[in-house]
């Protein structure tokens, strides 16, 4: 049995909300520093953090990590304190509910075998010494998940097309993807924006096509960063219209895993019907603040809608936010991730920030789930949420950059504790949705 809502939850909101007005600037240049998809930080952004705030700032709630004692916390407690007929999945076995038990067998690749590991996240080229993080499996509860078979996924994708829609997490995602299936057949890489953020690749023996599209927000954003990801004014966001960067190529793909999560955190002016609404932490501008949940169900509502009303009909994964493990400071003020094994259920609750949006998350997908199934498309959660939370231990940290400590080995680093190494946890991300399919071809989902 699932526990009931804690009441305390409520509670512990509002003193979130409380606090979101400082911490949101600090936030704002974070997730530049993470999301930006820059080559590297001008040194004022990553030396400099503005010192006023950051002091007040440092124990926020929003970016420092609750850990929690065994005792005080059900195992699944920060992952279930939310209405059960969200999700009803007692029927089948929850793959989204485990824990990461040791694997000898280790990843299906290494920075040797596979090219396409983007250098922020090839921890060891880049240096990371230790590697017993690349030995663990998530392992659900109830059920056996088995491994990904790449043999496989090409072969019941042979003529078909996938695309990655969202941020740098989607693309750290799509990496782990390449990065198993080149260990079957290597892609070709047939096509790039610009900057690098938008690939598609191609495998010619079964003419499978995937693709990573990035559209960070999902919808219509004006965004005014540099190469350098420093950002000369907030970001113009509409909230009913969507980027039609990814809209207009949808009807491409067989199959998509959409999902968004952190840009929303940002400084945003929020405009619908051409008309400037309000914004979120947008200080001295006299607009109304909206919050950052107000445009992130708005932003979802409107990607579902579009996805179930299409004409196409695709196979739709829709993947929950994925948490950040800062600790003993931020990313501003010496935060690091340095530790070596995952989290077991319980020792690790989700920050508010993070649980805020994955119960956006899982309300909108029920919602779009029934529409979706009176016409026909099949909207399927990638709920990566719980898994992610329990392996503080596989961020690139300060292995972001190459041979960080190189110069001097007490160098002050800026550390990444957002996205993830490669090979590393997010490969098992692949494992479920392996296992997703192949049940949905057996017809023991919908
Ligand atoms: C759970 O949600 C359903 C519909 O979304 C609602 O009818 C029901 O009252 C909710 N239950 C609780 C305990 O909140
Ligand atoms: C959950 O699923 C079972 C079996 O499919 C169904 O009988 C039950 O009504 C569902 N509960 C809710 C709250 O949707
Ligand atoms: C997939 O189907 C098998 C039986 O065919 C079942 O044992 C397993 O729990 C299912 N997995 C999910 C995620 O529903
Ligand atoms: C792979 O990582 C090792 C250290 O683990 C390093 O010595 C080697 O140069 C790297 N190779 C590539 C191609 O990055
Ligand atoms: C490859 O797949 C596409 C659909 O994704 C199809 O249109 C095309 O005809 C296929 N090519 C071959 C050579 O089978
Ligand atoms: C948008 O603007 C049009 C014309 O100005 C108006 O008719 C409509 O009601 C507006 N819609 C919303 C949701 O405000
Ligand atoms: C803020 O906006 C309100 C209404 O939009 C206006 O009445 C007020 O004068 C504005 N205040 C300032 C300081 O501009
Ligand atoms: C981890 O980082 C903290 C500082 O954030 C430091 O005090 C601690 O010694 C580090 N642990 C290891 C094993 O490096």
């Amino acid at each position: 049995m699932r526990p009931e809502i804690n009441p305390s939850s409520l509670h512990k909101q509002n003193y979130v909300f409380a606090k979101f007005a400082l911490s949101f600037l600090l936030i704002g240049l974070a997730f530049r520093l993470f999301f930006s998809d820059s080559i590297r930080l001008p040194s004022s952004v990553v030396q400099e953090p503005p010192v006023s705030e950051s002091k007040t700032e440092t124990q926020s709630p929003l970016v420092s990590l609750p850990i929690q004692k065994q005792d005080e916390v059900d195992p699944s407690a920060a992952f279930t304190a939310k209405n059960e007929s969200l999700t009803n999945r007692t029927e089948t076995c929850d793959i989204f509910v485990g824990e990461w038990v040791p694997d000898p067998s280790g990843p299906f690749y290494t920075n040797e075998s596979c090219h396409a590991i983007e250098s922020h996240q090839n921890c060891m080229k880049n240096g990371r010494l230790d590697s017993d993080y690349l030995y663990w499996r998530w392992t659900p509860w109830d059920c056996k998940l088995p491994k990904f078979n790449p043999g496989k996924f090409l072969d019941m994708m042979k003529d078909k097309s996938w695309a990655f829609i969202g941020d740098s997490i989607s693309r750290n995602h799509v990496q782990s993807l390449l990065c198993i299936l080149s260990q079957t057949e290597e892609a070709i890489e047939v096509y790039h924006d610009k900057e690098y953020r938008s690939k598609r690749w191609h495998f010619p023996a079964h003419n499978f096509t995937l693709a990573v599209i990035w559209t960070p927000l999902l919808i219509k954003a004006d965004i005014f960063e540099d190469i350098n990801g420093v950002s000369s004014s907030e970001i113009q966001l509409h909230l009913d219209k969507l980027d039609k960067i990814w809209t207009e190529q949808y009807k491409n793909y067989d199959y998509a895993v959409i999902a968004s999560g952190k840009w929303f955190l940002k400084t945003a002016i929020y405009h619908e019907n051409d008309t400037v609404m309000g914004c979120h932490n947008c200080h001295g501008k006299n607009l109304t603040e909206l919050g950052f949940e107000y445009a992130y169900r708005k932003a979802l509502q409107l990607v579902l809608n579009f996805v179930t009303n299409s004409e196409h009909q695709a196979f739709v994964f829709f993947r929950t936010t994925t948490p950040d493990h800062f600790e003993n400071g931020e990313w501003f003020s010496g935060g690091t991730c340095n530790r070596t094994v995952p989290f077991k259920g319980g020792e690790v609750g989700l920050k508010d920030v993070d649980a805020i949006m994955r119960d956006i998350e899982l309300e909108e997908f029920e919602k779009a789930v029934e529409i979706g199934s009176q016409k026909g498309v099949t909207l399927a959660l990638l709920d990566t949420t719980q898994m992610s939370l329990l392996r503080p231990d596989a961020h690139p940290g300060p292995y972001r950059q190459f041979q960080p400590f190189a110069q001097d080995k007490n160098a002050k680093v800026q550390n990444d504790c957002l996205h993830w190494c490669l090979p590393g946890p997010i490969d098992s991300w692949n494992d479920l949705v392996m296992e997703t399919l192949v049940n949905l071809s057996k017809g023991n989902l919908h």
